[in-house]
């Protein structure tokens, strides 16, 4: 067996696992920028990775910007467009904390942010940063669709998650272990085991990251620092007529936000 670190140096294997239900997903965010937002086209993906959702809105004819910081994740977005499709696409290496375009400002119809990317942001600093970063990139009646796991800190074991997807004649076996959050730390740590056979191959990709914790409140005063506001929340399964009932508590949360009117 070859061992490996760093699943996001090797996207197709990501992909493979997180790539399933990309065309639902983009139906879902499509569907809530028509029901909440402009229902405009210009949209923006930060930390857009390998490229899954960037490619399928070109596709649809969407003009597109993403951002990610790995260079292996936007090398494989850029090789997957069609001539077609690049030509509504903009791809760019920057960071969540610091990215800004001057000719984006008040110009994004709908922003997607989804699988608790957000949580890589390590401080409070970070993701105020990057969320009113954000927020004066989209129009007023914009939206941004932040997509991830609240945590519950009371729990008192570790969090496990397995996925199996063939690639070709390739499985792969995606498992994702999550410790017990640290209240006062504010995360939790995190790894992430890709193991990879097929004719002639046996891959172990294993990754370490922490990711910053968040429960309702205190996502909620952040969003509020940030300037916006909550419009809805949905759970992962991506139903537009299923909003998230007033007072009905679930981890996985994907927050529509607007900016409030007249935020700094
Ligand atoms: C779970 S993947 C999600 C990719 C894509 N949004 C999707 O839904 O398939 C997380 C991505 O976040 C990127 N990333 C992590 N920290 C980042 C940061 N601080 N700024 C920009 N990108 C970051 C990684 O390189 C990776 O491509």
């Amino acid at each position: 067996m070859q061992k490996l670190s760093d699943w996001y140096d090797h996207p197709e294997y990501y992909e493979a696992i997180f790539g399933t239900d990309t065309a639902k997903e983009l139906d879902f965010l499509l569907e809530v920028g028509r029901r909440y937002g402009t229902g405009g086209k210009q949209l923006l993906e930060p930390a857009c990775g390998a490229g899954r959702l960037v490619a399928e809105a070109a596709r649809r004819g969407y003009p597109v910007v993403g951002y990610d910081i790995s260079e292996k994740m936007l090398a494989h977005a850029r090789r997957r467009l069609t001539p077609a499709q690049r030509r509504r696409v903009s791809l760019h290496e920057a960071r969540m904390e610091t990215f800004h375009r001057p000719e984006l400002e008040g110009k994004v119809d709908l922003a997607f942010n989804l699988v608790s990317t957000f949580r890589y942001l390590d401080s409070e600093q970070a993701a105020l940063a990057h969320l009113e970063s954000t927020r004066r990139l989209l129009r007023p009646e914009g939206l941004y669709v932040l997509g991830f796991h609240l945590t519950d800190y009371g729990r008192k074991k570790p969090e496990h998650e397995r996925w199996v997807e063939k690639l070709g004649k390739d499985t792969v076996v995606c498992n994702t272990h999550e410790g017990l959050p640290d209240s006062r730390l504010r995360r939790s740590e995190m790894r992430n085991r890709l193991r990879i056979t097929g004719p002639g191959k046996d891959l172990l990709i294993e990754t370490h990251w922490y990711f910053r914790t968040y429960d309702l409140a205190q996502t909620r005063r952040l969003f509020r620092r940030a300037g916006l506001e909550v419009r809805a929340i949905y759970d992962f399964d991506y139903q537009v007529d299923v909003p998230r009932k007033r007072g009905e508590v679930r981890l996985d949360s994907i927050f529509v936000l607007r900016p409030v009117k007249n935020a700094a």
